[in-house]
């Protein structure tokens, strides 16, 4: 099939890449000539595991990339948009991107003659499709939806990190349809792709809701887990110990169990937020899903109190605060539990040596004026104390490194540090542990 893909940031550029290699026709679209430039040169225009080689692979052949919405949606049948919905200055979802590219698709749509299909991947709050950007592609083309052109809301649910993996192997996939004939139309997208469970076909307000229900979810397991860390810590026990245990409990599974700094990225702390925001808009006060936020707030500071309780006042301390990104296998700072962090230890006057293998660059747009290092050691050299933020798979290599902090404090947010040789060395604290 035809397809063009709107926004070329995480999900687009990986939805897009991952339907060029499932053998469609795929056109980026993107106001962003950087990131257009990149895919047609055959370069991911973020980093992501296994992308770039799709992206070099298809570029030039059945992927391309453009700004230009008309040439775009005349020459495809189908329209992903995978444009970014922030929090507003409230936290509530921020549509302006969505409606901006809805109202751009609508005049494309206006001036084409024949069908086309409008999925909308980005993650938005239920309503948004019916409400919001069906209406304005009817006004945008002056067409009617259902009988000129299908509307469909699709949610992604690909971790960063595995998300070329996750898109071509899904748990399940969604399909919020207008109408009957749209859903058949997304659904033939991915007749090549092995879905674990039945495509669910359903309404767009529905999969809107599952898309968030799924987020709020995993992110108060992992809330719920930290506040049992944080009462594991003061009663001297392992919460570890005790998640493992509990997990095994088959009504709960293992999985976002960990005690740690908490969550952050571009999904969890937005969506709960959006949810949130959605739920008081509609007269409900949503009391969980707010203490789900304050408790991973809570986090990152919970680890600079352990810290000053070690060593006192921060004033003019080296701190080497080790990972950035939000998580291990990406690039991504948003909501990263080490902005918080780093902030709080600026505050109290720290000097800060950070490292991360992938997302220096992207927290220098953040920070500029703290000291990036090209390595751990670099980090832990000369350093009074350490954070760990980020679970990257190379901290847990770092013995003869972690031997350069010898009496010295390491607060480890991710339980990563290896501490079985190095316990009797450093002062190893972990945050909920
Ligand atoms: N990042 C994830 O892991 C993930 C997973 C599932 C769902 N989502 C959801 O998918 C959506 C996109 O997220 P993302 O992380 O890929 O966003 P992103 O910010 O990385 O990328 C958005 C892209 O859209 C482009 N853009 C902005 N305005 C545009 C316009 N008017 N026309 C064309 N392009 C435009 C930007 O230049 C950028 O390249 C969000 O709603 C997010 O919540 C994200």
């Amino acid at each position: 099939m035809k397809v063009s893909v709107v926004g070329s940031g995480y999900v687009g550029s990986v939805t897009a890449a991952c339907l060029a290699e499932l053998g469609h026709q795929v056109i980026c679209i993107d106001i962003d000539e950087e990131r257009i430039n990149k895919i047609n040169s055959g370069k991911s225009p973020i980093w992501e595991k296994g992308l770039d080689e799709l992206i070099q692979k298809h570029a030039g052949n059945n992927l391309k990339a453009t700004s230009d919405y008309e040439s775009a949606v005349l020459d495809s049948d189908i329209s992903f948009i995978c444009v970014g919905t922030p929090s507003d200055d409230y936290g509530n979802i921020n549509l302006s991107i969505v409606k901006a590219a809805s109202k751009s698709l609508g005049h494309a749509i206006g001036n084409k003659d024949g069908y086309h299909v409008v999925v909308v991947k980005s993650t938005v709050v239920p309503e948004t499709t019916e409400n919001f950007v069906t209406p304005i592609l009817e006004e945008s083309s002056g067409k009617q939806a259902g009988r000129d052109f299908g509307v469909s809301m699709n949610p992604e649910f690909l971790r960063e990190g595995k998300a070329v993996y996750d898109f071509m192997n899904p748990d399940r996939i969604v399909i919020g349809a207008l109408d009957k004939h749209s859903g058949d139309f997304v659904s033939q997208l991915y007749d090549k792709v092995e879905c674990q469970n039945e495509i669910v076909r359903t309404n767009s307000r529905t999969a809107e809701m599952i898309k968030y229900t799924n987020n709020s979810f995993l992110a108060t397991k992992i809330s719920f887990s930290n506040e049992i860390g944080n009462i594991c810590k003061k009663l001297g026990i392992d919460t570890y110990e005790v998640m493992k245990v509990v997990g095994m409990d088959f009504r709960i599974s293992p999985y976002f169990l960990n005690s740690g700094a908490g969550f952050g990225g571009s999904c969890f702390p937005k969506d709960v937020r959006a949810l949130t925001g959605k739920s008081k808009q509609i007269g409900y006060e949503p009391i969980l899903l707010d203490a789900v936020i304050r408790v991973n707030e809570n986090q990152p500071h919970i680890m600079v109190n352990l810290l000053e309780e070690k060593i006192g006042n921060l004033e003019n301390k080296t701190i080497a605060v080790l990972g950035l990104a939000f998580k291990n296998g990406t690039d991504d700072i948003r909501e990263s539990r080490s902005i918080p962090a780093i902030a709080d230890l600026i505050y109290k006057g720290a000097e800060i040596k950070a490292y991360d293998p992938q997302a220096n660059g992207n927290m220098k747009k953040i920070f500029n004026n703290i000291t990036y290092c090209d390595r751990a050691e670099d980090a832990l050299h000369n350093a009074d104390a350490c954070l760990v933020m980020t679970d990257w798979d190379e901290f847990k290599e770092l013995d003869s490194e972690f031997g350069m902090m010898r009496n010295k404090i390491v607060i480890d947010g991710r339980r990563v540090v290896p501490v079985r040789n190095l316990e009797q060395e450093i002062d190893y604290v972990g945050i909920c542990w």
